[in-house]
């Protein structure tokens, strides 16, 4: 087991890189199942859930290699298998995309339910709905889905939420049907375009990724193509609020600062100064915040998935302040650990109020999911005294070298393994 061990109070300044968009990354890696060919697959965050996902696409016969630490060659040519085990996607809650890549290239796929985070019910059926309105029929047996088509054919769908994972999926599949797909009502984050564009790249056909029309041609074959990830909004927002908490003067680098709007927005109300480069973001903070409300929705809405990294800075704000959380049913689950730090929440439903308090306090805590284990690691970084944080292997799902990237910005960070 390894926990992060931090010792509070230290101003980040200084520079950080933002690595590869993991949501961006857990979605083109099984699309490139479909090339017959070569991917040639850049600016990879080096984290567990592509490590996960490379297992699966060897299991199933595809040659990966990894030419650097952040550049991944994938041959899909010879995949023969389209099962994909429980063993090998029990870790990582984006295998389903194993389903509309598996559909798209073979007609057939055997994948095991997702697993990933414990936040909130995780159904599929939208991806479902979507599976099946291209002609696929499905069971769901012993946590296995078992999908086949005699043949996919285009098909119009309408979401009924603007789902990230079935928008993606459906994408997929639609791209190898024959004839045109319409998804209606369909997400439209920054992932969603970067594997629409790299679906386009294999020679695929999709138009209108990013808006809530997305329309594809279907083709009968994809080739092998060479594409660079987005980098990650979420890591990016991560270390942008961990600046506004911890205070000092944080450049946070390799960025789109687009994609930061909602964020960059509330830090400013906050009294944090917002400067904008061309693919960076300079976060200068006193560390004395005003207190705001935030909604989380779906793009370019405020991210659910900085939820808890706001609500961690909300915990220090002079006042109160309102967040409501509007896309999970049940995304509050680590509301308890930030209240061992000191943190006076109070949740009811999908709202929470979070009374500023004037210091949080150092302590043991353990992280639920990914990103309330990155709220922790702020939170810690802003405490006085000592914070140590168990099941760091969730935080390690979605952030390179966290420890790394926060000591280079002159936290005192460190990972210590325990028996
Ligand atoms: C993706 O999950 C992300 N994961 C999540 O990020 C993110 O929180 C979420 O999108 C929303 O932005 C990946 O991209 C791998 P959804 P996904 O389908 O696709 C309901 C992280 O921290 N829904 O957009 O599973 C669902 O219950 C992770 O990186 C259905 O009802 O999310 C939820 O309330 C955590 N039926 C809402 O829609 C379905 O078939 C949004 O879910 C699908 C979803």
């Amino acid at each position: 087991m390894e926990h992060l061990v931090i010792n509070g109070q230290r101003q980040l300044c200084g520079e950080v890189s933002i690595s590869g968009a993991k949501n961006a990354a857990v979605a083109i890696i099984p699309a490139a199942i479909m090339a017959q060919g070569k991917c040639v697959i850049e600016n990879l965050p080096s984290i567990e859930d592509v490590y996960s996902l490379v297992d699966t696409l060897t299991n199933i016969g595809a040659r990966c290699e990894f030419v650097n630490d952040n550049t991944l060659v994938v041959d899909s040519s010879n995949i023969i298998k389209y099962c994909a085990t429980y063993e090998s996607v029990k870790k990582i809650r984006a295998s389903y995309y194993l389903m509309g890549a598996l559909l798209g290239r073979f007609k057939k796929a055997e994948v095991a339910m997702p697993g990933g985070c414990n936040f909130g019910t995780r159904p599929i059926d939208q991806h479902l709905k979507g599976f099946k309105a291209l002609g696929a029929e499905y069971t769901i047996s012993h946590g296995i889905v078992k999908l086949s088509a005699q043949k996919l054919v285009g098909s119009n769908i309408y979401l009924d939420m603007p789902s990230v994972g079935a928008t993606i999926n459906i994408m997929l599949a639609a791209s190898m049907a024959e004839g045109v797909t319409v998804i209606e009502n369909a997400a439209k984050e920054p992932h969603i375009v970067d594997t629409a564009n790299f679906l386009n790249m294999l020679g695929a056909r999709v138009k209108g990724a990013g808006t809530d029309v997305i329309k594809i041609t279907g083709v009968s074959e994809l080739h092998g193509a060479e594409y660079m990830i987005i980098p990650d909004q979420i890591e990016a927002g991560t270390y942008m609020i961990a600046g506004a908490m911890a205070g000092g003067d944080v450049l946070v680098k390799n960025i789109i600062p687009k994609h930061m709007d909602p964020l960059s927005a509330k830090l400013q109300d906050m009294g944090c100064v917002i400067y904008e480069g061309d693919d960076s973001i300079r976060v200068i903070s006193t560390g004395n915040l005003n207190p705001t409300t935030v909604k989380t929705m779906t793009y370019p809405g405020f991210p659910t998935d900085l939820q808890p990294q706001m609500t961690a800075l909300l915990c220090v704000a002079n006042g109160t302040s309102i967040l409501t959380e509007n896309v999970w049913d049940n995304r509050f689950q680590y509301i308890n650990e930030l209240k061992r730090l000191g943190g006076n929440i109070t949740v009811e439903g999908r709202v929470a109020v979070v009374e500023g308090v004037r210091q949080l306090m150092g302590a043991e805590v353990n992280a639920t999911d990914l990103r309330a284990g990155a709220a922790l690691v702020i939170a810690g970084l802003a405490a006085k005294g000592i914070t140590t944080i168990g099941n760091v292997k969730y935080i390690d799902r979605g952030y390179e070298k966290i420890e790394r990237k926060f000591s280079e910005l002159g936290a005192d960070i460190r990972r210590v393994k325990s028996e």
